[in-house]
């Protein structure tokens, strides 16, 4: 079933009814001001940093959920109702949601009376704008009335929903013509303040919720709006909030628009005050005034596409699927972005207040935005790198408005290192910028002791040369990929962190999964060693890289897939010999992803037995069979009811790891099949199942011994995003980015027909024909470069042209 449909040419999802399974959410923002909006106008706004700077409030595991968010009420005689549904679900005449690119839109109506909003973010200013039109439709004369409505939060998150002993003493706020200034704090330690405008004189205002609700009601039922007053309150402490009246008389087939503008404002310590006690508001009406318009607004709106559309321009294919279309020129692309921005902060499922950017996570988003934003991903390399540790290793987290590593984590996580190889070596591969690699950089931010940032890569590498376990494979420490495999934690108490727990990070467990990682991305580092001339050092890494592949296929191969790891007591998990969890997907992946078993008849047998004994309709799982019990040995992986995340979910963030697997080994019927399992526009169909936006990843979905099989949970922030990117547009369809340049080998499944991409790389446009007579599944008999054959898979770079011709042939 749906609760709506792709409109591809505008780049948008159509929701047509608000009673989606779940609050089905969108962006708004481009830098440093952001908004989580969802499909009936829930949703919260902040500055930089969703806990330290979060402007509204949000509520979490509320009883009636999404109901905090930006509202707009309108009272038509006794009915009150909003044109997104919540919060006071007046049953409408009309509703329809467009999460689009950057922009969310909304229309509803009811009795005659049609309010449609546009809302998003400008590229460049910190200012969230919404256009409202209200219409009348109707035959005769409406007075209506218009609320708006925001509630602040005092600014850290955090302590907003805990600290109300002081919290509900602080409340601030001053109200000058339209304008209402959220100041809490700032008459001390706070240099910004927050503003809430419309474009109009305002017939009335409110900034106390008590006054606005009245003290018992919910928003759904504001005593304010019921009596079709708002009472300028002056709010002092308690519950601050913002809202405008404005009365409306509309003539029918009348319509009169408003611009509302909740912005941020930052001021100089020395220039906070207009005169004691009041803020100085010149960089408010200076914001403010850019945005007095529908013409202003429309303006800023269109710089907006204009953005987004340069940006998703650089990656397009045309093909016969209109699914891998649509995910590939708008959604997977617009999911990289939104990942680039949050990490895996502030969405639905992650409240904003927790972790901060993962080292891993950062990494591995850098693969799925790094051909869209490549500056900005060098900036986010060296953040990354500026937390490593001086022997390799690193902090597991760092928080982004410090950019310093968090040590209540700590390191230990030991595939960490690996992933910031993989993370550069994509980079330059994109962008060809090898300056990068003489970068100098600090370790846990101290410059006194800084390196470049190569020599960082030789640290990440030795790490794991230097950590090895009783079986030469490496060691896991707290865990690997798989946050939840602790094999050195051994809690036994509630409340204990299952990672940081333990004895120690352990001298005996090890990892496959990172031995995996340790050949695809230690001959990664060997290809930008020989890249800068350093021949010695790559003789070394791959050596190092044999020894590693000869430890997998002596004690990390059990006959028919690869093994996942060894535990404490040298026991092997993910084996036949395991009671319950015997299979793994990480090292089937990574393992045949890094080209182990290739050559010998291993990878294929590992990618049968993925297929014969993890897969399902709704995607591959995460291991088989699922953990009944609590394993002391194992940690929390084994905490999760059978079915659920890392025991036996479908964990949609190593799927694509399949896909490409069976890529390495010619299988593109079957890539495909693994792609579109968990492809959101394919499985649009079931969303009465799927439950999470329909148009973006999930990181997980519940697996076969679930209850719930097939139902998604943690949409948005995932690594899925740039995995599944990766997959389909450098393996399935196959324009991979080498040093040299750009390649073209592509693995699709035998009927996918033929199909062209324009490929925006280092500054050169390329216009890719891939033609496949003969529906062979892999293989690239010929390649033209402007009409010139050449040899090979590879185009060679030339920068002086800016527009290429390619026509590559498979057979
Ligand atoms: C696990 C969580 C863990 C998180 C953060 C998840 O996939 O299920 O329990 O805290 O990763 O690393
Ligand atoms: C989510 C974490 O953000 C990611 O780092 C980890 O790899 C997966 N969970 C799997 O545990």
């Amino acid at each position: 079933m749906r609760y709506g449909f792709f409109d591809d040419n505008n780049k948008e999802y159509v929701i047509t009814t608000p009673k989606t399974p779940l609050p089905w959410i969108n962006y708004l923002g481009c830098n440093d001001f952001f908004t989580l909006i969802s499909n009936t106008c829930g949703g919260y706004t902040f500055y930089k940093d969703a806990k330290l700077l979060r402007m509204t409030r949000y509520r979490y595991n509320d009883t009636t959920p999404d109901t905090n968010g930006k509202y707009f009420y309108i009272k038509d005689g006794d009915c009150i109702w909003n044109p997104g549904w919540q919060p006071t679900k007046t049953e409408l005449d009309s509703y329809e949601c467009r999460h689009g690119i950057g922009y969310s839109k909304f229309t509803g109506a009811k009795n005659d009376i049609e309010a449609s909003l546009i809302t998003f973010v400008p590229v460049d200013n910190p200012v969230e704008l919404t256009k409202v039109t209200l219409t009348n439709k109707g035959t005769s004369k409406k007075d209506i009335q218009l609320f708006s409505y925001v509630e602040w939060c005092l600014w850290n998150a955090d302590d907003d929903m805990k600290n109300y002993q002081r919290n509900l003493s602080i409340g601030e706020v001053e109200v000058v013509d339209s304008t209402i200034y959220h100041k809490t704090e700032y008459r001390e330690r706070r240099n910004h303040y927050a503003v809430y405008s419309v474009n109009t004189k305002i017939d009335g205002f409110e900034t106390s919720r008590d006054e606005f609700r009245g003290a018992y009601n919910g928003p759904d039922k504001p005593a304010a709006v019921i009596e079709g007053k708002l009472h300028n309150t002056i709010a002092s402490g308690w519950y601050p909030i913002a809202s405008h009246q404005i009365n409306v008389s509309l003539e029918p087939g009348d319509s009169k628009t408003f611009v509302f503008a909740l912005g941020y404002i930052e001021n100089a310590e020395d220039d906070k005050w207009e005169k004691p006690g009041v803020i100085n508001k010149k960089k408010a009406h200076e914001l403010l005034s850019r945005y007095q318009t529908t013409e202003d607004f429309d303006k800023a709106f269109n710089e907006l596409c204009n953005y987004w559309n340069g940006l998703l321009s650089r990656f397009h294919i045309e093909s016969s699927d209109e699914h891998v279309n649509r995910m590939v020129n708008i959604w997977n692309q617009y999911q990289c972005m939104v990942t680039f921005n949050m990490s895996r902060s502030a969405s639905y499922y992650e409240t904003g207040i927790g972790r901060g950017m993962g080292f891993r996570d950062s990494c591995q988003d850098l693969l799925g935005f790094v051909h869209l934003i490549p500056d900005r991903a060098r900036e986010r390399i060296i953040d990354i790198a500026s937390t490593q540790f001086q022997d390799g290793s690193a902090y597991h987290q760092y928080q982004p408005l410090t950019k310093k590593g968090n040590s209540d984590i700590g390191s230990g996580f030991n595939d960490d290192p690996l992933w910031l190889i993989a993370g550069t070596s994509a980079y330059i591969r994109e962008t060809g910028d090898t300056s990068i690699l003489k970068e100098m950089v600090p370790y846990d931010n101290d410059m006194s002791v800084a390196t470049t940032l190569m020599e960082h890569l030789k640290r990440s590498f030795d790490y794991i040369v230097n950590h090895k376990g009783p079986h030469d494979l490496p060691l896991i420490g707290r865990a690997d990929w798989n946050d939840c495999l602790n094999l050195n934690c051994f809690s036994e108490h509630p409340g204990e962190s299952f990672q940081c727990f333990g004895p120690s990070e352990g001298p005996v467990a090890e990892s496959v999964f990172i031995a995996g990682m340790f050949v695809k991305y230690g001959r990664e580092y060997a290809a930008l060693c020989k890249l800068m001339g350093d021949t010695a050092e790559e003789a070394r890494v791959l050596g190092e890289v044999d020894k590693m592949i000869a430890a997998i296929e002596k004690d990390g191969w059990d006959g028919e897939w690869f093994v996942r790891a060894y535990d404490a007591y040298s026991h092997k998990v993910g084996s036949k010999e395991c009671e319950e969890g015997q299979i793994y997907i990480e090292p089937q992946g990574m393992c045949v992803m890094a080209g182990v078993g290739v050559d010998n008849g291993n990878a294929k047998k590992a990618l049968d037995s993925v297929k014969a004994k993890l897969d399902t309709k709704y995607g591959v799982m995460i291991l088989q069979p699922a953990y009944t019990r609590y394993h002391l040995e194992l940690g929390e992986i084994t905490s999760y009811p059978p079915g659920y995340k890392e025991n036996a979910g479908i964990f949609c963030h190593n799927n694509p790891w399949i896909s490409i697997a069976e890529t390495c080994i010619g299988r593109g019927d079957r890539a495909f099949e693994v792609y579109k399992k968990t492809c959101p526009s394919y499985i649009e169909d079931i969303s009465e199942i799927h439950r999470t936006e329909p148009y973006v990843y999930s990181q997980m979905v519940a697996g076969a011994d679930a209850k719930f099989h097939g139902e998604a949970k943690n949409s948005w922030l995932t690594g899925t995003a740039a995995w599944t990117f990766t997959n389909i547009s450098q393996y399935i369809l196959g324009i991979y980015p080498t040093l040299e340049g750009l390649s073209v080998n592509p693995c699709t499944p035998a009927a996918f027909g033929d199909f062209n991409i324009t490929r925006v790389y280092r500054g050169v446009t390329y216009h890719i024909e891939i033609k496949n007579p003969n529906k062979v599944q892999k293989g690239v008999a010929s390649l033209t470069v402007d009409g010139v054959e050449v040899q090979g898979n590879v185009i060679p770079f030339d920068g002086s042209k800016k527009e290429v011709n390619v026509v590559a042939t498979m057979n």
